[in-house]
């Protein structure tokens, strides 16, 4: 990986020292024997980018009429639960576990940057949907999660620190931009394979999107789920609100040690406004127009 770097490997602890843990590393490498069939669905993103939240999405359309309302499996189990993480939860501590058995089409996720997917996967014609949030949220998102996940006994790193190895690259699955940029490109290159969605149109139009999201997963809403308030029940299904309050005592698959609840903070855009002083907001804006120029990609830091 072309950002994993000598002594950048730690626990999760350190995770904002060098950027990697050992989760990561491992489990990045197996991911590699992935066999991707052509009916699977990948759902890839930075972390606390809105995984979570596409992750009960996915399902619910995926599944939709299959369960009668209030016995959806998202009312009892986290979506971490039901779409496991390839590098945390397939290949974390078996090499190439059977995965041949599951009934198409299989849903998988990742946090992987785009030219670190198993070759098999660009190869078959699975399909791919991204999500990324704009850097100033997903910097403070991270921020918290990560500090959450700090032992007692080490001390939280300053956020100016942290502010510092983000704007410099040093990040949890590779530098912002260049992840999000890898998906972007791809998208443009490949529209029928990799979706591309962000945090904040989600957050603005979310029946639209749910539409988007069914045709490019050749399930397209009929006129008839449509009047029967399929699209509707689902968006409440797995609004914020709703996800956040269920009472979901699992812990989540990942490590076995991060619950279902750590996934749901504010669920906000614009929350980076709380945290940044002006001149980080100013620097943060200025990498992006740098770094993105150009390309076409913009993010939206308000509603
Ligand atoms: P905040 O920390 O800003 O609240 P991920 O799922 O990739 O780890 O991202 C977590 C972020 O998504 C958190 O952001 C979390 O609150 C937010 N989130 C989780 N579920 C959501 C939902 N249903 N709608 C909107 N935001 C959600």
């Amino acid at each position: 990986h072309p950002w994993l770097h000598k002594g950048e490997v730690g626990g999760y602890t350190q995770v904002y020292e060098g950027g990697l843990t050992f989760a990561t590393v491992r489990g990045a490498g197996h991911q590699q024997h992935f066999q991707a069939e052509d009916t699977d669905i990948l759902l890839c993103s930075g972390p606390k980018s809105g995984t979570t939240w596409l992750k009960a999405i996915l399902f619910a359309v995926m599944n939709r009429g299959r369960y009668a309302s209030g016995e959806s499996p998202l009312l009892t189990s986290g979506p971490h639960d039901l779409i496991p993480f390839m590098e945390f939860d397939l290949y974390m501590h078996n090499e190439s576990p059977d995965l041949e058995h599951l009934p198409p089409p299989r849903i998988f996720s990742t946090h992987l940057p785009y030219a670190s997917l198993a070759s098999s996967i660009e190869e078959s014609n699975c399909k791919i949907v991204y999500i990324c949030r704009n850097p100033l949220d997903q910097l403070i998102s991270h921020w918290h999660f990560v500090s959450k996940l700090r032992r007692a006994n080490v001390d939280p790193l300053p956020f100016e620190q942290v502010f510092e190895y983000f704007c410099s690259g040093k990040h949890n699955f590779g530098p912002f931009w260049d992840h999000v940029l890898g998906y972007w490109k791809a998208s443009l290159e490949n529209p029928n394979k990799v979706l591309f969605l962000k945090y904040e149109d989600l957050k603005e139009d979310i029946t639209f999107h749910l539409k988007r999201l069914a045709e490019f997963l050749g399930c397209p809403f009929s006129m008839e789920e449509e009047n029967q308030g399929f699209i509707d029940e689902i968006s409440k299904l797995c609004s914020f609100e709703n996800l956040k309050n269920l009472d979901i005592n699992k812990t989540g698959r990942r490590l076995d040690m991060i619950p279902n609840s750590m996934y749901f903070r504010k669920g906000e855009v614009g929350d980076w406004a709380n945290y940044l002083t002006a001149s980080m907001a100013e620097r943060l804006e200025k990498l992006m127009e740098e770094k993105f120029s150009g390309s076409g990609l913009t993010f939206k830091l308000s509603c």
